[in-house]
């Protein structure tokens, strides 16, 4: 008798946000993320494809067993992930996906403005940038240290915190400070959220470097008691002088989106036209933020910095560019923002 191997299929629906933002490109980009995600957590082999079933558009994922209840972990937290589906011949089973939210999602979507990171683009740079990292579980287990040197009004944090993570996050323009912590206080009070939050002047041996913001957040009265609260830190001053202000080797991640060098991108254009200047100035300080074993993913327009570049700028700071295949996560976002990532990791 001859033995036929059992296939089953598994179908990712991706979310109706993740086509108005990459229009065309989402399944490519949620086939690259899971390919990424997969391998660093070693738990499928990622027969991975796109698909497409009555127009709508999914990611099919075949697998030899059945889904461990990690890699069904894993699945849930990719950026593009909406609903799971086993297929059965034309029929599909739904397979509920783990709740990766801890609070309110429109903690991450309600903030609208002009320069904002897209929320899924900032999750599957996250994501891929975890993967780089030693301990990629610790993005599963809520104890990933995160930490964005550039993160404007705080859509890293904001993702950071729905996910359970404890997030640093830097930024120089001041009205995104303020109007971040205007933000941030209002909807934990909305949302009734037991929580501690403290703005102060940011000082370092009597020298003035700006202001900072202090969140403690549990996600319930019960957390609270627990002690298993969040920390958020958002200290508004200049990234590439960050000596004496953050822990050296505090954070297993760094990511951020590198400003586009575009007049109708972040207004924080201003501050530097061309990401690689000030990417060599900020190096230093980031990467003494950084742990061994950690990694840095950054988001960039290709047009103000070739990829070589970055990957040569990176490598001079002792990263190691991460391979990743080429083009995989490289998409059109206008005109003049060809948008893509890179991830480096810091080995010693
Ligand atoms: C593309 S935006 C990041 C937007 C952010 N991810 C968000 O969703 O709000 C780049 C950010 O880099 C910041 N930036 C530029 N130069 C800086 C510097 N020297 N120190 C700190 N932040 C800087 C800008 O103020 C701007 O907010």
């Amino acid at each position: 008798m001859v033995s036929v191997a059992v296939v089953t299929e598994h179908l990712i629906l991706l979310a109706p946000a993740a086509n108005r933002v990459y229009a065309a490109d989402a399944p490519r980009l949620a086939e690259a993320e899971l390919r990424v995600m997969a391998s660093a957590f070693g738990l499928l082999d990622p027969d991975v494809s796109p698909a497409r079933l009555a127009g709508v558009d999914y990611l099919a994922l075949r697998t030899s067993s059945d889904l461990t209840p990690q890699a069904r972990g894993l699945l849930s937290h990719l950026s593009a992930a909406h609903a799971l589906f086993r297929r059965d011949g034309e029929l599909l089973a739904p397979i509920e996906l783990q709740q990766t939210a801890r609070y309110p999602d429109d903690l991450v979507t309600i903030q609208k403005y002009r320069g904002k990171t897209n929320e899924q683009w900032t999750r599957l740079l996250l994501n891929v940038t975890a993967a780089a990292t030693r301990s990629p579980e610790k993005l599963l287990d809520g104890t990933l240290q995160v930490f964005d040197p550039m993160c404007g009004r705080g859509t890293t944090l904001n993702i950071a915190l729905s996910l359970g993570l404890d997030v640093t996050g830097v930024d120089l323009d001041a009205n995104d400070f303020q109007a971040y912590s205007a933000f941030i206080k209002t909807w934990l009070r909305q949302h009734r959220l037991k929580h501690s939050a403290a703005e102060s002047a940011l000082r370092t041996s009597g020298r003035a470097r700006g202001k900072q913001l202090r969140l403690e957040v549990a996600a319930s009265k019960e957390a609270q008691k627990a002690g298993d609260t969040q920390h958020v830190t958002y200290l508004s001053t200049d990234t590439t002088d960050l000596e004496g202000l953050l822990r050296p080797r505090s954070v297993d991640v760094l990511v951020t989106d590198t400003p586009y060098g575009v007049q109708h991108g972040s207004h924080g254009e201003r501050l530097a036209r061309s990401p690689l200047e000030l990417l060599d100035r900020a190096l230093p300080g980031w990467t003494r933020v950084l742990r061994t074993g950690g990694a840095v993913g950054l988001s960039y327009n290709r047009h103000v910095a070739p990829r070589d570049d970055l990957a040569a700028l990176l490598d001079s700071h002792g990263l190691t560019p991460v391979d990743t295949p080429a083009d995989a996560f490289r998409h059109r976002v206008d005109a003049s923002i060809d948008r893509d990532l890179i991830v480096a990791r810091k080995s010693r």
